[in-house]
Formats: structure tokens, C-alpha cells, sequence
């Protein structure tokens, strides 16, 4: 895996080795992408600037999370059906997680059944991302399910009455391959997903079995089945956010969903000041994903305010180039990349890295 040297060269070796249906589906965001481009371009637009002869001695990756040490402030945000990037899918996905000291996010729509992945990584931080069924009951078992196995906390996705419109899964009537399942459910829940129909058959499950009605009072049904904190994964509005805690949410993911929900909303970095300063008086942590595929892009966010950031598609083109190794070469490309930008530019913890350790390109033009 040494061959690799950035997170871009792995996403380029994937997108090869990949069947176009599973390809499409992991690249794609709603439908002109947009946003796609934005998630990327918004970093890009903010600048680091160094502080010089701090008397470096080294440098600390570590953090804690929801009260939980790891090993650096990045870990792995939820996909759903990794099993079509490698036979090992999310197993594979945990077990990098947990030898690299960092948060694995289980989907709901996941290829390994929740307790398959708890006895693949006991040692990682898990979470489980939920998505709230029609059916209560089949939701309130995933809970259930998810803290017996020893998972950490619950990343409830609140960005999803319906999942986005992405073209090329119309075009490709986007099903779950027939010899993959679902894996955390039985009979109609699990099968659902082989029916093409019209369209996205991943769009037409989602409309028939998730509860589109959910309102922020749902987090009170949520916090009585659960002792778990729960995430508010998918805030783009800090009025949102304070919804969220409001409601009795414990943290803040600020995520466009990997710009596959709504087009033309803004990138991720660009929403997360408008979050921190909402939930300022409020004692949260707030994290981020989306167009995260650098170091210096983790350290941005750190600098706006993020306590934790997260990747989607990185993990999966790991995957797909070479299972569990690849998915470890990704985290530790950006760990090389932490490494470098957290000592030249003087900054050698992560609570050294102040707000004013980033500025808008825009504020040097004036
Ligand atoms: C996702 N995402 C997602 N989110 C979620 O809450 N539940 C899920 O099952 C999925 N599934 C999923 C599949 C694929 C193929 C992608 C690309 C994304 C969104 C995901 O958790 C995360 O927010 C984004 O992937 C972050 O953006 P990047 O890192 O992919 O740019």
C-alpha cells in the first residue's frame, strides 16, 4: 500500500478497480454536484498562517471525543454497503479504525450486521448511525442492538426525509447486488433493496420504509429507548443546531451528507462558523465532514472550531484498493499530512490550534 501517497492517488486507483453501479454510487453527489465541487473548492479558499519558532518539541495527534481518547481528530464517517468495495466491507473498515486508534461509524444500511462488527473490532470506538424506520419497533431494536454490542454513541442523520436525487443511480437503477444483504435486518427489510422498480431502487426503499414525518420532538422517543449520547448528523443551519440540543441531542455532525441530499447548499466548511457561534453558550462539541481528503483540510475545520472531522468516501476508496490495509494507508496518509502541518505551522496540539490560525482568501485581498 506504501505506493500510495495521498488520499487523491487511492480515490484514483479505486475508481478503476470498482464496478460501474458501486462506482457511480459512492461518487456521486445530488443532482448537478454542485455542491460536490464545493466541499472540495471551500477549503481551498482558506489559508494557514504559521506561526514561526514556537521551540517545537514534537507533536500530539490525540483528542477526545464524546469523552473517549483517539488517536488523532479524524475517524471514519457512515457508508452504507461497504461490502461492494470488498468482500471484508465495513469488517474490513472497523478493524483499520480500531488499529489506528479512531472512530468507525456504522451504517444502518450496513453489509455486516451490527454484531458482526463489534466482534470484528472490539477494541474501536463505534458508532451507530441511525436512520428511524416507519416502524418504531425495528428502530428501537437497532438502538437496543447497537448498545448491547458496545457501541459508543448514536449519529441519528436528520438531513434524510428522503434520500437526494442522484442521477446516475436512476440511470443505473441502483439495487444492492444479489449476493449482498442488509445485513442488520430480516425478510422484507433486508430483500426491499434487490427491487429495482422506477429509478434508484435504493431511493424507492428508503421512501417506503424511513420515517420521512420525523420532527425534532422525536428526540425525546430516541433519548427513552437510549442512554446513548446521540450525534445530530447532517446540521448545515446554526439555528438547527441549537434545535438539536434543545431537543436533547449531545453533539453536532455539520455535514452536507457528502453533498448527495440537497444541491447548492454550502460546503460543509463554509456552514460550520455559523454552527460554532450558535451553539457557543451551549457545552457541545461540534464536528464535520464532507470534501475532507487532506490534512490541511482536517486542520482547517480544527481551526474553525471542529472538535472531531470525519471521511466518507476516503474509507472507501481505501477499501476497494486493498480491504482493511488500504482503508490503515488512508488513515495513515493523513496522519503523515496531521503530522506535517501540526509542527510547521507551530501548532503542535490540537488545543493550540486557535481561530485565528486560518483566515478567508478573501481577507487578504481587501
Ligand atoms: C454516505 N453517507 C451516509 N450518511 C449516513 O448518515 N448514512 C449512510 O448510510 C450514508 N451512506 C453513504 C454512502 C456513500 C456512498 C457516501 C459517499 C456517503 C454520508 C457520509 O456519512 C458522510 O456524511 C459523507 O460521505 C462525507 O463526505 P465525504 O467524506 O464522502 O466527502
Amino acid at each position: 500500500m506504501e505506493k500510495y501517497i495521498s488520499v487523491k492517488e487511492l480515490e484514483d486507483a479505486a475508481i478503476t478497480l470498482l464496478p460501474k453501479a458501486a462506482r457511480d454510487y459512492y461518487k456521486s453527489g445530488a443532482t448537478d454536484e454542485l455542491t460536490l465541487a464545493d466541499n472540495r473548492k471551500a477549503f481551498s479558499k482558506l489559508r494557514i498562517r504559521p506561526k514561526c519558532l514556537v521551540g517545537l518539541t514534537g507533536c500530539d495527534l490525540r483528542t477526545t471525543v464524546l469523552g473517549q481518547e483517539v488517536s488523532m481528530p479524524l475517524g471514519i464517517s457512515p457508508t452504507a454497503m461497504q461490502r461492494m468495495a470488498h468482500p471484508d466491507g465495513e469488517l474490513a473498515n472497523a478493524r483499520a479504525a480500531e488499529a489506528e486508534g479512531t472512530i468507525y461509524t456504522l451504517s444502518t444500511i450496513s453489509t455486516s450486521s451490527i454484531e458482526e462488527v463489534a466482534e470484528a473490532a472490539p477494541k474501536a470506538v463505534k458508532w451507530f448511525q441511525l436512520y428511524i424506520y416507519k416502524d418504531r419497533e425495528v428502530t428501537k431494536n437497532l438502538v437496543l442492538r447497537a448498545e448491547k454490542a458496545g457501541f459508543k454513541a448514536i449519529a441519528l442523520t436528520v438531513d434524510t426525509p428522503l434520500f437526494g436525487l442522484r442521477r446516475a443511480d436512476v440511470k443505473n437503477k441502483f439495487t444492492l447486488p444479489q449476493h449482498l444483504k442488509l445485513a442488520n435486518f430480516e425478510g422484507h427489510l433486508s430483500n426491499k433493496i434487490h427491487q429495482s422498480g422506477k429509478g434508484s431502487g435504493l431511493n424507492n426503499y428508503v421512501q417506503n420504509l424511513f420515517d420521512k414525518t420525523l420532527s425534532w420532538d422525536d428526540i425525546k422517543w430516541l433519548k427513552s429507548v437510549t442512554k446513548l449520547p446521540i450525534v445530530a448528523k447532517g446540521i448545515l443551519r446554526g439555528d438547527d443546531a441549537v434545535k438539536a440540543i434543545n431537543a436533547g441531542c449531545n453533539a453536532i455532525l455539520v455535514s452536507n451528507h457528502g453533498a448527495r441530499q440537497l444541491d447548492g447548499v454550502p460546503a460543509t466548511i463554509e456552514a460550520l462558523p455559523e454552527i460554532i457561534n450558535a451553539v457557543k453558550d451551549h457545552n457541545v462539541e461540534v464536528y464535520l465532514d464532507g470534501g475532507v481528503t487532506t490534512g490541511t483540510d482536517v486542520y482547517k475545520a480544527l481551526a474553525l472550531g471542529a472538535k472531531m472531522v470525519f471521511v466518507g468516501r476516503p474509507a472507501l476508496w481505501g477499501l476497494a484498493v486493498g480491504g482493511q490495509a488500504g482503508v490503515q494507508r488512508m488513515l495513515s496518509i493523513f496522519r503523515t499530512e496531521l503530522e506535517y502541518t501540526f509542527q510547521i505551522a507551530g501548532t503542535p496540539t490540537v488545543s493550540d490550534i486557535t481561530s485565528d490560525m486560518v483566515r478567508h482568501e478573501n481577507t487578504y485581498c481587501k
